[in-house]
């Protein structure tokens, strides 16, 4: 396993971080979770990425519990606040704030994150009224760094200027070979201000890994299967996946390594965040950290995707 530094923080994140969303607590077993968890610890990886809404609670409920025989320090911890959990529990208010870093922490079964994430920006809070209790939430001890999740330049401009306030180190989007759009301003600006990128959904939650093929069911047991993964099972994107399996082969990589090595070989992304069903799946796809592309398989990707890519 490789490491690289948060944004401005000291937290050195595993190139490849483990996520919990539709898997731990909801659909993943305890017994297939617990293998996952202690695989990524055998694979070095030592960052976890959860949500207070991820199962209503129930992955922050497991991850605690399966992260436990583990030493504290040996693993860093994030979590996000913003969706409902309840009728009247949402969004970044100072209330708020404090109340679901409580019940956070109680979950994780721990005194402290490492990263507390706002899911997304809150519309209906003053962001002064988020940027200070977010402030008191790090003052108190309870969280090391604080992120934001998709906010848009305006909005991490805005929080910016709060120069009173604690500073965001992390920015978590949607980046992927099929998903680029926070390449058009959010890298950018986040470099500047010493945030750094930890990426969601790096293998478009699983289609490109190639294991759709355009015009057959899903595999049983895949995502697919189970829930719609919106645009990307597009039968055009399935069809153009199935051609980057060549360029995967020549390198002697699989495809989920070539995806993987694709966000990693921006510089500015300090994790891709995967999910996992399967710690199969996790030993695979940390074998992308190290894999170097050449420009001439990036401009060989891009043709193959020309006009799939969100950008
Ligand atoms: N900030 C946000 O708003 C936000 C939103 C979404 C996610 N996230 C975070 O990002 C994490 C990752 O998102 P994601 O789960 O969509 O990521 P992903 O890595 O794009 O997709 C993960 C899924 O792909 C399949 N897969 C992974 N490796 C595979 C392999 N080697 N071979 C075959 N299939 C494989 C598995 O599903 P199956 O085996 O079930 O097919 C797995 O659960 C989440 O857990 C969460 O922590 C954040």
């Amino acid at each position: 396993m490789l490491y690289r530094r948060l944004g401005n923080s000291e937290l050195n994140v595993s190139e490849i971080g483990l996520g919990s969303w539709l898997t731990y607590g909801v659909s993943v077993e305890r017994d297939r979770a617990n293998a996952c968890v202690r695989r990524a610890f055998d694979l070095g990886i030592n960052f976890f990425d959860t949500a207070n809404m991820y199962g209503k609670g129930a992955a922050e409920s497991l991850l605690g519990e399966l992260l436990s025989p583990y030493r504290r320090e040996d693993y860093i911890l994030a979590t996000k606040v913003f969706h409902p959990m309840s009728k009247t529990d949402f969004g970044l208010s100072r209330e708020q704030i404090h109340k679901q870093i409580d019940a956070s922490l109680k979950r994780l079964k721990t005194d402290y994150v490492d990263l507390y994430q706002c899911h997304r920006y809150d519309h209906d809070t003053p962001l002064e009224e988020t940027m200070e209790a977010l402030s008191e939430v790090v003052a108190s001890g309870k969280a090391r760094h604080i992120g934001f999740s998709e906010w848009s330049p305006r909005r991490i401009r805005a929080a910016d200027a709060f120069r009173d306030q604690i500073r965001f180190v992390s920015s978590q989007p949607q980046y992927s070979m099929l998903y680029r759009k926070c390449e058009r301003e959010v890298f950018a600006m986040c470099r500047r201000r010493g945030i750094g990128q930890i990426v969601w959904s790096p293998l478009a939650q699983g289609v490109l890994t190639g294991k759709y093929a355009p015009g057959t069911r899903p595999p049983e047991d895949s995502r697919a299967a189970n829930r719609k993964i919106d645009r990307f099972t597009r039968k055009p994107v399935l069809q153009a996946v199935q051609k980057l399996l060549p360029i995967a082969e020549r390198l002697s990589l699989s495809m989920p390594q070539l995806a993987l090595a694709w966000v990693l070989d921006k510089k500015t992304v300090s994790s891709a965040i995967i999910g996992a069903s399967r710690p199969e799946q996790i030993e695979q796809n940390a074998a992308a950290v190290g894999v170097e592309l050449d420009s001439g398989t990036l401009a060989e990707i891009d043709d193959v995707l020309d006009g799939l890519v969100r950008k």
